[in-house]
């Protein structure tokens, strides 16, 4: 099997590298990821080594590279990766994760997130079609849903109701994944994730954030009151969902993916334990202007992946942040250079240098 991920430097994406390098039928992954300021080679170091495994330089907007990544040959030009020599052949499978992911950053300039996320998705799915890829992962999130008041939870044939524009590009993509298994019989699966979290996730994400700037010594953000519920669930149990969505899954159908009822907590709550596992002082917390449009509520019914795939998370939120908190304690040198890469300082300035500032 060669697996094509889009993505793969990414958090998640770099997990489910190294997942699926674990497979016994899997001889060759490739990594398709432009290296933006969240796609880092550091993420992929430990499998460097590994002759099955190849990263290409490359944006997934652009279509003569989804062309030539699905059709198994190397992308030339200037964004040409070395390593790819190793990538020919067309995969068997590709997981598309590559997106830009990050609601406050889809708040401040949505431009690149309508590229990405939207077109990237249709030159890859294009891609696919032309070379008749066997199978396809579309993975997407549990945003698309909107904001749901409780006890109520979406079911995968729930209507898309998305606020952000991040959730907005997110659902477009995910239709148009649904549109082409329905138009042109291409083999789709969407895996709609519940909130992740676990080791190398960008210091912008609320867990992540929160551990850098609790060792730092710094005051943590809590957009408005704080009660704000998601369903955290651990990268490799999120990772785990979308290999079995490949190999259990029906092309055309949508899986959504979370830990439910059992790993849901309001954002104080998250931080509360967060800074007790720190040995932090709670007075750490400061509540700030909240972001816009902000969801109250996410909640999914993964009941179709634990019946059809046999999923079902392993990790309960305590576990998986003690889990994070050693990953990022041990790897500071990772969490210096992610903070420093691409226009990180700038951003995280504009979103709380404003917010934090006492009044
Ligand atoms: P991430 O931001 O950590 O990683 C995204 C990766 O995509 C990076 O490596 C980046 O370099 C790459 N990328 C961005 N634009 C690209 C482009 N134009 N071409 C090629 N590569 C590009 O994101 P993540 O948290 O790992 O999320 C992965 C996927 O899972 C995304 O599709 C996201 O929407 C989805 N998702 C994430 C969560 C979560 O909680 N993190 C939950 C549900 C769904
Ligand atoms: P985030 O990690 O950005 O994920 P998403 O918006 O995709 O759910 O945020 C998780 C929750 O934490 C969300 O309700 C917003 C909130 N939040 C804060 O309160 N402070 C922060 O500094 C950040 C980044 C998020």
């Amino acid at each position: 099997m060669h697996v094509l991920v889009t993505g793969g430097a990414g958090f998640i994406g770099s997990a489910l590298v190294r997942r699926l390098l674990a497979e016994p039928d899997v001889t060759r992954v490739t990594t398709l990821d432009a290296l933006t300021y969240a796609g880092r080679r550091e993420n992929l170091e430990d499998v460097a080594g590994d002759a099955r495994h190849a990263l290409i330089v490359g944006d997934v907007a652009d279509d003569a590279v989804c062309d030539r990544a699905l059709g198994g040959g190397v992308p030339s030009g200037a964004n040409a990766n070395p390593n790819a020599t190793a990538t020919a052949g067309r995969p068997d499978v590709v997981f598309h994760l590559a997106a830009e992911s990050h609601v406050d950053r889809s708040i401040e300039r949505a431009a690149v997130f309508v590229t990405t996320n939207v077109q990237g998705t249709r030159a890859l799915l294009d891609a696919a079609r032309r070379h008749a890829t066997p199978r396809f992962v579309h993975v997407s999130t549990d945003e698309v849903y909107g904001p749901l008041a409780a006890p109520e939870r979406a079911r995968e044939d729930q209507p898309f109701r998305p606020s952000s524009p991040y959730a907005v590009t997110k659902a477009a993509a995910d239709m148009l994944a649904q549109a082409y298994h329905r138009t042109y019989t291409t083999p789709v699966t969407v895996v709609r994730m519940a909130n992740c979290y676990g080791p190398r996730q960008f210091p912008e994400k609320l867990i992540p954030l929160s551990i850098a700037r609790a060792l730092a010594g710094e005051a943590i953000p809590v957009y408005g009151d704080g009660q704000q519920v998601r369903e955290w669930m651990y990268v490799e149990d999120a990772v785990d969902g979308l290999v079995r969505a490949w190999r259990s899954g029906v092309p055309g159908d949508a899986y959504n993916v979370g830990p439910g009822e059992a790993e849901a907590r309001p954002n104080l709550r998250v931080l509360e334990l967060l800074l007790d596992r720190l040995a932090r002082p709670r007075a750490l917390l400061r509540h700030v202007e909240d972001r816009p449009g902000h969801d109250r509520r996410y909640a999914i019914d993964a009941a179709r992946a634990r019946a059809q795939l046999g999923w079902a998370p392993r990790t309960p939120l305590e576990e998986g942040l003690s889990r994070t908190i050693d990953w990022f304690v041990a790897n500071q040198a990772w969490l210096r250079a992610a903070l420093d890469s691409g226009d990180t300082a700038r951003f995280l300035d504009a979103q709380y240098g404003r917010r934090l500032r006492p009044t």
